[in-house]
């Protein structure tokens, strides 16, 4: 307990780890055994006992151009001196125009307005808040179900939770928001293991939408969110296919089709965004993380026209969407995401994660044969190991193998369950897929 009788006790006692509750973190363990990172650069972190560590998570898939990226930090300290922060509802700032006709340009043809906010998670709730209004404008006011889908992930608003299929992040949060209903995953580890990319079999898991569909009524469900590919659970390469058949239909039946690219934007699978991979538009796009290299909050959503300009009615003295955020369009972020996407364009990140995707994939598949690996998948820049969960509890093994590779491989990874999860930076090189690839490797083994 922190001792509160002494005056600053927090700063007078920096060593202290009970006052941070820490985020989706095992805090006893975490604080009997703290990982902890004093700085970074390029590919690699540096803890505060002066170890090198080989960023393979990119943070937490944001860091696309690496760390310490003096573009990106002498952007935010200049901005921070111009404008520190301007009242984004009523006024503007030139950036956020700029940023926003930047990412426009970048996202499908149609999708050509960017909503602000400063999450994966606010962006969630944000594409859904403005697909339910978008109906009610158009005189579908009673199309108020969402459909998600089993493991996916879109943060830990309550509207993300409710269309979210992780269970531990759902259970204790009751009922969450009504309405809400689930597409199977798209995933059989029987029919699908070891797959280099989409797999082949699995594209009729998007005929469940039509069971969906058939259940609560088309005039229910005003959207469905699926992440393209499910990153959080665990990584689920969407089947060849799938996300073209979601597309047709949502389309036939008046349902908007939002991509939560929060982690597969900005370059992750060798695109601007997924859906320019797999040549499929939905109606909204959200987007966080990667946009600002993971150095300043930042997240928003990108809305087709025909959506943002079905708003854009009534007196114009007249808000015409009661929704945002007083960091909606920060200028600090709004600098960070400018200088990002430059380096994104100046240094090709994307083509490097393209170009990298076959030399990855068959690294990454080499650790097939090591012990308790019993599946792996891999899309761009991104793979998904997974381990036999240990007799004695599942997630163990997945949470030894993450402090192993920290404390004893110097290598960051990230886990989910008993999933190993690489999704190292876009600067990577080959050399440092074989130095990730050997570290995993003597991971699995010290834990077998
Ligand atoms: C697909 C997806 N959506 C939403 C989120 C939530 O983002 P944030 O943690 O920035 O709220 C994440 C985070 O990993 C994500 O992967």
């Amino acid at each position: 307990m922190l001792d509160k009788s002494k005056p600053n006790s927090a700063v007078n006692v920096p060593n202290d780890l009970d006052a941070f509750w820490m985020p989706f973190t095992a805090n006893r363990a975490f604080k009997r055994a703290p990982k902890m990172i004093a700085g970074a650069k390029d590919m690699h972190y540096f803890t505060t006992d002066g170890r090198k560590i080989i960023d393979a998570a990119a943070g937490m898939w944001c860091s696309n151009a690496g760390h310490g990226r003096p573009q990106i930090s002498a952007a935010i300290a200049a901005q921070a001196e111009a404008l520190d922060f301007s009242p984004p509802f009523q006024f503007g700032q030139p950036k956020a125009f700029e940023l926003a006709s930047r990412i426009a340009d970048l996202a499908p043809e149609g999708l050509d307005h960017v909503f602000f906010c400063n999450s994966g998670s606010e962006a969630a709730d944000t594409a859904l808040k403005i697909a339910m209004a978008w109906q009610q404008i158009r005189g579908q006011g009673g199309r108020t179900r969402f459909i998600g889908r089993e493991r996916g992930y879109h943060g830990v608003g309550f509207g993300g939770t409710a269309v979210g299929g992780i269970g531990n992040n759902r259970k204790m949060f009751g009922t969450l928001l009504n309405g809400v209903d689930h597409l199977p995953a798209t995933y059989d580890r029987d029919k699908q293991a070891f797959s280099k990319g989409e797999p082949e079999y699995g594209a009729h898991f998007a005929d469940a939408l039509e069971g969906l569909v058939n259940l609560h009524g088309a005039n229910t469900i005003a959207a469905v969110i699926v992440e393209p590919m499910a990153g959080s659970t665990g990584v689920l390469p969407p089947p060849k296919g799938y996300l073209q058949k979601l597309r047709e239909i949502t389309r036939k039946h008046g349902i908007l089709l939002i991509f939560d690219e929060v982690i597969t934007g900005f370059g992750r699978l060798g695109h601007s965004f997924a859906a320019e991979r797999y040549g499929v538009t939905p109606d909204m796009i959200t987007f966080a993380k990667g946009v600002t290299n993971g150095a300043v909050p930042m997240g928003g959503v990108i809305a087709s026209s025909e959506i943002h300009d079905a708003f854009m009615s009534g007196p114009d003295y007249a808000i015409e969407l009661f929704h945002g955020y007083t960091y909606s369009a920060h200028p600090l972020a709004c600098a960070a995401g400018l200088a990002t996407l430059d380096l994104y364009r100046d240094e090709k990140l994307f083509e490097n994660a393209k170009a990298l995707e076959p030399v990855f994939a068959d690294a990454v598949m080499s650790l097939k044969s090591e012990p308790n690996v019993v599946d792996i998948r891999t899309l761009g820049l991104t793979a998904g190991i997974d381990l036999a969960p240990m007799a004695d509890g599942p997630g163990k093994r997945g949470f030894e193998a993450m402090n192993s590779a920290f404390h004893d491989h110097d290598l960051m990874l990230r886990i989910a369950g008993d999933t190993l999860a690489l999704t190292p930076p876009l600067i990577l090189n080959a050399d440092q897929i074989g130095e990730i690839v050997d570290k995993v490797g003597r991971v699995i083994r010290a834990i077998a």
